[in-house]
């Protein structure tokens, strides 16, 4: 333990210098001062961990002394001195932030104790407070990316983390909303309460109110014991309610309920119960067109979009993806036990230009796939991915890699090239059977065959034909 240093406020000279004394003498670096300006002066250059001040001095109270220093010093641990301890001196007392009190004339060994007390006091605060810091900075830092995206909502997490705003995170699935919920959890001062997450979307829909709200016994048949629900769990924490799009209207007018009034009751109960929780939303689907068709109910739409957060699809920072590559190597390689080299420079070009329509979620499962199946201290190369990814490269369509020519561009012959060698590579995928190719572009099989015809492409693909009529 480092050495305890002590600031002792106290206007009588005779009483000042014989505590002073006795904590010197228990080991104690003790600052003396004789009024609370002085004090305070000395507490704003050093700094202490623990402060024994009277209450009453000639200037300033001790009271005022306490609440100044705990305004710049707040795990300062403050115990005030008293020769006459009223409970109204002592409420006030510990309303301004101070530990405890002593009455004058304290013995050393309750003055001892009582700071052993203290001084054990402080060290929590400060652990407290560093691990708090921890958890902040562990979880903003969870979140992996150096895309302008990623670090400005990054920002946001730091700012709004530590409020009760709700916050609604949107964006498509594997991107990343459960990560971000957490981060706001650990990141504000609820992080020591329970983080409860719900998925909307998995639980059917009638248990889905119970398991929000609770049930009292008896409330309906096999209810054999009273049981709390997620939201009184969650009390002076955080709750998660992920996938929100897909809930019933009934229950979104229950929702809407406890974010504004914070009171529900349990399933056949009858008193309302109140709790504290901060919600925490997220959804894959676009919410406000689910309003504009009436499947969601526009106030608790705009209850819940205080704060949105959206969450951008990995194909638009694909520069994140070789970061987010070796962060998932290290995770399962230590998980697994499991090490390889690394991956190639074309396979990599690879992984950075396919689409990634499961987002990050994806890429951690298929990086998991690709270490366990190579064997130890291998490299993966192009060929150990799946047929579906390197077809991105093979098809020439990744617009990231396309440079633009210096001296400009016809836009409407690029658009009809791209147009056309999307025609030409989804055709060669199905040999050349165009009902396929339609399917696989997602058009009607008439509207490929008429773009074609304007490409002049019916021909080139005549062959192809009879096959066509068969299978069509
Ligand atoms: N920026 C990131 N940095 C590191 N890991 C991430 C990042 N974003 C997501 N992940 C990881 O990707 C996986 C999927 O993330 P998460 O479960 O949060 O996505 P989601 O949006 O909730 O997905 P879904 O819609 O499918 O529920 C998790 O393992 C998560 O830890
Ligand atoms: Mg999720």
């Amino acid at each position: 333990m480092g050495e305890r240093n002590i600031l002792l406020v106290e206007d009588e000279e005779y009483i000042r210098e014989n505590l002073t004394e006795i904590l010197e003498m228990n080991g104690y670096r003790v600052s003396a001062a004789p009024n609370g300006e002085a004090g305070l002066e000395l507490a704003r250059k050093r700094g202490y961990d623990v402060i024994l001040t009277d209450l009453k001095l000639p200037g300033i109270t001790g009271i005022e002394v306490i609440k100044n220093i705990k305004s710049f010093s707040p795990n300062t641990v403050c115990i005030i001195l008293t020769g006459y301890a009223s409970v109204e001196t002592a409420v006030e007392a510990m309303r301004a932030g101070a530990f405890t009190y002593l009455e004058k004339p304290c013995g050393k060994d309750e003055l001892l104790v009582t700071l052993e007390k203290a001084y054990e006091m402080h060290s929590l605060a400060v652990e407290n407070v560093n691990l708090k810091n921890e958890i902040k900075t562990s979880c903003t830092e969870a979140i992996l990316g150096t895309s302008s995206e990623i670090q400005a909502m990054r920002d946001t997490i730091e700012k709004v983390a530590d409020t009760d705003s709700t916050v609604l995170i949107l964006g498509e699935s594997g991107t990343g909303k459960e990560l971000v919920a957490r981060a706001l959890h650990y990141g504000s001062s609820r992080f020591n309460k329970p983080f409860v997450p719900i998925n909307c979307g998995a639980i059917p829909e009638d248990l889905l109110e119970s398991e929000l709200f609770g049930y009292e016994k008896g409330a309906f048949t096999g209810a054999i014991a009273t049981k709390i629900g997620r939201f009184e769990a969650a009390d002076h924490g955080t709750v998660f309610l992920d996938e929100i799009g897909d809930m019933s209207a009934a229950l979104q007018v229950k929702i809407l309920r406890v974010l504004q009034e914070k009171e529900f009751e349990r399933l056949g109960g009858r008193s309302s119960i109140k709790v504290d929780v901060r919600v925490v939303a997220a959804t894959n689907i676009d919410l406000e067109v689910a309003v504009q068709e009436k499947r969601f109910r526009k106030d608790l739409f705009y209850r819940l979009n205080v704060i949105p957060i959206h969450l951008p699809p990995l194909k638009n920072r694909r520069e994140d993806i070789p970061l987010l590559i070796s962060h998932f190597m290290e995770k399962i390689a230590m998980r697994k036990k499991k090490y390889i080299k690394g991956i190639a420079p074309e396979a990599m070009n690879i992984l950075e230009a396919y689409e990634w329509p499961g987002n990050i979620r994806e890429l951690e499962n298929l990086i998991e796939r690709l270490m366990v199946l190579k064997e130890d201290g291998g490299v993966i190369v192009p060929k150990d991915l799946p047929d579906k990814i390197r077809s991105t490269k093979a098809e020439g369509l990744n617009l990231t890699s396309f440079t633009m020519p210096a001296d400009g561009i016809d836009f409407n012959t690029a658009v009809d090239n791209f147009e056309r060698d999307l025609i030409m590579h989804a055709l060669n995928r199905v040999n050349g059977v165009k009902k396929k190719a339609a399917d696989y572009l997602k058009l009607n099989r008439t509207t490929l065959i008429e773009k074609m015809k304007r490409k002049g492409l019916l021909d080139a693909v005549d062959s192809a034909e009879a096959v066509d009529l068969v299978e069509s």
